[in-house]
Parts: structure tokens; C-alpha cells; sequence
């Protein structure tokens, strides 16, 4: 974050208290603090935030719970936060959607397919610029009407799970819908940059 000149960010999400959705937080909330963090409301009291909240609490880092629902955050305008009130700890998961100048990305958590249907409704009609395939691309939260509803252009896949994912129905309805896969085993992450001309997001190591 630092080397992309990211030094006081506007916001930090921690999707749900899973171990990879949570513990690189924690270094994230002592370097550089953001103005915000965003924790979901279906977790409050969970002793697997306690590191975190000590973390966000030495640095002055105010702490927002949110949902299930759907939420905006006055402080932070194009900014929406989706949840699930289930039925499974990933399902409870927020989803981030950021917004600017008609453009949107999606950060979809480990939701599986049961908490998409639940917040289907909620979520904006894509075509987004990207998205981040929900709970790692696995099979368990394969739905095609999220994939139908949201339309990313590029798809990036935490493929952290032995090769088994993006599952084949991914691969698939991307096929169908000419998006891209990035996987973070073979690019890292994505930088997508709204505004100017080139909106594009940028795959990096
Ligand atoms: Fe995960």
C-alpha cells in the first residue's frame, strides 16, 4: 500500500473474522492507518476480532459495524456495503462495491451461493470494471444469477486453494461473458483506477 503512495487510506473492510480475511489487516491497521474501518455487525463480540479492535484502538482508528443489509457511508461517497444475514459464517461476509464516474468494482468476500441469493436483490445490475470471485472461486459459491446480475469485465480469483479454483462453472460464464480471470497466484492483485481515460484495472505483482 505504501509503495502505491496509499499512506492514510480512506477506508478498511474486514469482509469476516476468517483468518485470511483478517490477519494482514491488523499490519494494515498499525502502517497506515486508515480514517475508517468497516467490521460486520453478524460478528460483533467475536474474540477473533480482539486483535484487530486493539490494533484499530491504539492507532485512533474509529470503528464502524455494519449490517446484514445494504449501507452507504456518509464519509466515504460511492462507497456500499452488502451482508447476508447468512446461513453460514461466509455467508455473512460483506461485500464492498466502490463507484465512481459510472465506473464500479466489487469486493465480494467469502460469500457462497446461499448469501448470494439473499442479497441478490440488493446488488447493483454490473457490468463492473471488476470483481473479486466470491469465496475464492470455489464450487460452494458458484451462482449463476450473481454472475448474470454483476457482469464484471475482469474477474480476480484468491486462488490460495490447490488448483481448485475458479471451478469450471466460473471459467465458464466467463467464457460466455468475455470477461477475464487473474488469478492471485499468477498476478497478485488488481489496481483499478477510476476516472481519466483509462479506467482500467491494472493486474500487478
Ligand atoms: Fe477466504
Amino acid at each position: 500500500l505504501k509503495a502505491l503512495g496509499c499512506e492514510r487510506p480512506d477506508l478498511a473492510v474486514s469482509s469476516h473474522p476468517h483468518p485470511d480475511h483478517l490477519l494482514g489487516l491488523v499490519s494494515v491497521i498499525r502502517e497506515v492507518g486508515p480514517k475508517l474501518l468497516v467490521l460486520p455487525e453478524s460478528f460483533k463480540g467475536d474474540e477473533r476480532y480482539g486483535p484487530l479492535l486493539l490494533a484499530a484502538s491504539e492507532g485512533g482508528v474509529p470503528v464502524r459495524w455494519v449490517g446484514p443489509g445494504a449501507y452507504e457511508l456518509p464519509e466515504c461517497p460511492g462507497i456500499s456495503i452488502f451482508s447476508s444475514p447468512g446461513p453460514g459464517e461466509n455467508d455473512k461476509s460483506l461485500m464492498v462495491v466502490a463507484e465512481s464516474g459510472g465506473e464500479a468494482v466489487l469486493v465480494s468476500g467469502d460469500v457462497e451461493s446461499r448469501g448470494q441469493e439473499n442479497i441478490l436483490s440488493l446488488l447493483p445490475e454490473g457490468d463492473f470494471l471488476a470483481a473479486t470471485a466470491p469465496h475464492h472461486g470455489l464450487p460452494d459459491a458458484f451462482l449463476r444469477a450473481f454472475w448474470e446480475k454483476v457482469r464484471p469485465r475482469k474477474i480476480l480469483v484468491s486462488s490460495q486453494n490447490g488448483g481448485k479454483s475458479p471451478c469450471a462453472e466460473l471459467r465458464g460464464i466467463a467464457g460466455e461473458q468475455s470477461a477475464s480471470i487473474f488469478t492471485t497466484g499468477e498476478v497478485g492483485y488488481i489496481l483499478a483506477e477510476f476516472g481519466g481515460t483509462d479506467a482500467e484495472p491494472k493486474a500487478a505483482r
